[in-house]
């Protein structure tokens, strides 16, 4: 791929769609096998910039992963005390799901490292997940008074259970705790504002890990071992399938069916909104993989409406944000996205990026301190925007051309984060 990509407009995307791995799934696979005693098969498992950063980061800690010509990987794990010091820094490129799990797992080991990432993730703030970590009597440190890695980890002595009321809904700081938690020497009981995504819950309890969930708190009991499965099946991406979703919508002509989506309550937020909006979407085939429910959805063209997106629902579609207000653009009346605020801190600040480049385009699009007004429907003209090397951006820019007059991306290169093949995709569905 160029350092420039340009979208011509489609008059309708038809077919099938694979969807890849699940990216946050994909991550606690990897970690949880690390720490198990037998072998563990991952099939499905997404191939993207994000999840090898945690594969690398396991394997220089000892864990042994191997892929076969299908892609499926065999991990065999250290044992649940078994990790080794790594000899050099841990790197966590992109990947904030890698450095935050990471900083629970790490701290509670008793050897040293030091954990990093690229530009954009030594901006995001760390100091979530060390704060709650130091109660626990583990002992890290970063830049900037502790706020931003580089992040030093210091050898544990004692991790203890705490009681924690999260500030944040966010499921990357509520995991660092809970790896953390596994190790410590009584209970950990957390509390969430809002429910984030549960992946760590439930994987943990395919390794074995009971997890008890009571309102909006969840206990964990510290364990000696893991247990783990012989096979783990990832389920699609619903945050990927979400380009999809809005693309299918918003290009008349269109029907796709999305095979293997993952349909985790705490993840499906795009699917209530984008039915509110009155998109034409069938949810099919319901089964599980493993403990995560997937079906396959069929998706085809309608005329949405605007609606208000409230700050409670936010954490079921944080990463959808930026495509919902494609799909915005093109509704019938005004979109309110409130209590967003999380989204300043992500791998860009998407408020301001998604206003500024679908701006560029001609939307009628304002960005507020917690949020997005946008107004629809809008005659979007052909621009050169900037993907701020942010994955969802470069893709809901390419949502947005695809459907209008067309988009030059530059650096598109950024979807190999989390969407590798999404280009291709969109090549071989289109009807032009
Ligand atoms: C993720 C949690 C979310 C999400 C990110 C993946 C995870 O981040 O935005 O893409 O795998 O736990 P926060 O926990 O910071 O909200």
């Amino acid at each position: 791929m160029g350092e420039v990509i340009t979208i011509t407009p489609t008059t309708g995307l038809v077919g099938t769609v694979h969807i890849p791995g699940d990216k946050s799934i994909s991550h606690r696979s990897v970690m949880l096998a690390g720490l198990a005693d037998s072998q563990v098969k991952v099939t499905n498992f997404l191939h993207a910039a994000d999840c090898w950063s945690t594969i690398n980061c396991m394997r220089a800690m000892g864990v042994t992963v191997e892929q076969d010509e299908e892609g499926a990987l065999t991990i065999a794990g250290r044992g649940f005390y078994g990790l080794r010091e790594p000899d050099d820094v841990l790197d966590a490129g992109n990947s904030g799901t890698t450095i935050r799990l990471l900083t629970g797992l790490l701290g509670a080991q008793s050897f040293f490292s030091v954990l990093t990432g690229d530009a954009s993730l030594r901006k995001r703030p760390m100091a979530r997940v060390i704060t709650p970590l130091t109660k626990m009597g583990l002992t890290l440190m970063g830049r900037e008074q502790s706020r931003y890695a580089p992040l030093a980890i210091i050898p544990a002595k004692q991790v203890t259970g705490i009681e924690y009321d999260m500030p944040v809904a966010s499921a990357q700081v509520k995991s660092a705790i809970l790896l953390a938690a596994l190790y410590a020497d009584s209970p950990t009981i957390i509390t969430e504002p809002l429910p984030s995504r549960d992946h760590t819950e439930r994987m943990f309890e395919t390794f074995g890990v009971p997890v008890t969930r009571t309102g909006a708190s969840i206990t964990l009991e510290p364990v000696q071992k893991l247990t783990a499965p012989e096979l783990i099946n990832i389920p699609g991406d619903i945050s990927s399938a979400a380009f999809w979703l809005v693309a299918a919508s918003i290009i008349p002509n269109s029907r796709l069916t999305l095979v293997n989506v993952g349909i985790n309550p705490t993840r499906t937020g795009i699917l209530d909104v984008l039915k509110q909006m009155g998109a034409d979407i069938t949810v099919i085939n319901e089964r599980w993989s493993g403990r995560e429910p997937v079906a396959d959805i069929s998706v085809g063209s309608s005329q949405l409406k605007g609606i208000t997106i409230g700050a409670e629902i936010i954490p079921r579609l944080i990463d959808e944000i930026p495509v919902l207000a494609v799909a915005a653009l093109f509704a019938e009346g005004q979109t309110v996205v409130q209590g967003a605020e999380e989204l300043r801190v992500k791998e860009t600040d998407r408020l301001k990026a998604v206003t500024l480049e679908l701006g560029k385009m001609g939307a009628a699009i304002t960005e507020t301190p917690d949020g997005l007004v946008i107004e629809g429907p809008q005659q979007l003209n052909f621009a050169a925007c900037y993907s701020h090397h942010d994955h969802r951006m470069a893709m809901a820019l390419a949502v947005a051309g695809m459907a209008a007059q067309g988009v030059e991306i530059a650096e598109p290169d950024c979807v190999k984060i989390s969407y590798p093949d999404f280009f291709a995709v969109f090549s071989g569905l289109r009807q032009d």
